[in-house]
């Protein structure tokens, strides 16, 4: 019995919507359970895209992606931890199988320790924060590379911070996890031009998402709030739209042209 073969990756798709910023785009958000992420695969969705929501807690993907798939369109939840090559490899593995391309890859799961002095960090948590928020970014370039490079081009975007870019005391390890964000991100892009794979990457300030108390260290007071208030120009905390808007931008194809950006959305606190 002869099978179809499947279309070639540049074909038109007969299933892709008529409207929307990223028509049947295939895009993985890590972290996509929560927070920024949950915020990234619903502005994907809406455009259009299909999205792989990647998170470690199960419960948390699979709620982001029946929420997507009850307004219409494809979403798909696996469950992983970005710090695990085997799960990485399943992750894409399971995309190309559901969705037969990879477009887009957002490496958004991230951990902080407490606001706290930097000595007071124990070196376990210090070898997890890095494992969390900069092996991930290898092993999604392990992992997503090879894919984006039979296809002739793909997209990278990290969620760094404005931690890397302009620090503040009591999260120094943080700092240099971030720090790492931002030249990991110019590096893939320098080395990966030639194969029409970009890397771009967004640096929010503090937000409004269950990291919130982990950075203040102290308790979500209105007091507390204000103080952190006073260092953004614009006057409020960031909102996970705004970093979903930023995401936005960088998957669109109209941004084409555009790697190694890092795209600060703080309401101007690095000024
Ligand atoms: N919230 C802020 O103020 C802020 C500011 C700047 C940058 N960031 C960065 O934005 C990103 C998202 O932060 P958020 O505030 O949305 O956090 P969040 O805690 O709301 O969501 C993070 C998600 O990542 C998942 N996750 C954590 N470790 C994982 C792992 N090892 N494997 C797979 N999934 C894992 C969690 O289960 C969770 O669903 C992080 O990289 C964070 O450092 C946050």
């Amino acid at each position: 019995m002869s099978q179809t073969p499947p279309p070639p990756a540049s074909a038109p798709r007969s299933d892709a919507p008529s409207s929307g910023r990223l028509p049947s785009l295939v895009a993985i958000v890590t972290g996509g359970g929560s927070g920024f992420g949950e915020a990234i695969a619903h502005t994907f969705h809406r455009e259009g895209a299909k999205v792989v929501i990647a998170d470690r807690n199960a419960a948390a993907a699979e709620r982001v992606a029946a929420a997507l798939r009850s307004t219409g369109g494809e979403a798909l939840a696996v469950p992983m931890d970005v710090t695990v090559s085997a799960d990485f490899a399943r992750l894409v593995d399971e995309t190309l199988k559901r969705f037969g391309r990879i477009d887009v890859i957002v490496n958004n799961a991230g951990i902080s320790h407490a606001n706290q002095p930097m000595l007071s960090v124990p070196e376990a948590e210090f070898d997890r924060l890095y494992q969390v928020n900069v092996k991930s970014i290898y092993l999604s370039a392990i992992h997503g590379v090879p894919v984006f490079r039979r296809q002739g081009g793909g997209a990278f975007i990290n969620i760094g911070s404005t931690a890397g870019v302009r620090p503040r005391p009591g999260l120094s390890w943080y700092n240099g996890t971030k720090g790492a964000v931002v030249l990991l991100t110019k590096s893939l892009a320098v080395e990966l031009a030639p194969d029409k794979i970009r890397a771009n990457c967004i640096n929010p300030v503090i937000a409004e998402t269950p990291l919130l108390t982990t950075f203040m260290g102290v308790p979500d007071t209105p007091e507390n709030r204000a103080r952190f208030l006073a260092t953004i120009p614009l006057g409020r905390l960031c909102q996970p739209a705004d970093v979903a808007n930023a995401a936005l931008f960088f998957a669109d194809p109209a941004s084409s042209f555009v790697t190694g950006s890092c795209l600060e959305v703080d309401g101007g606190r690095c000024i």
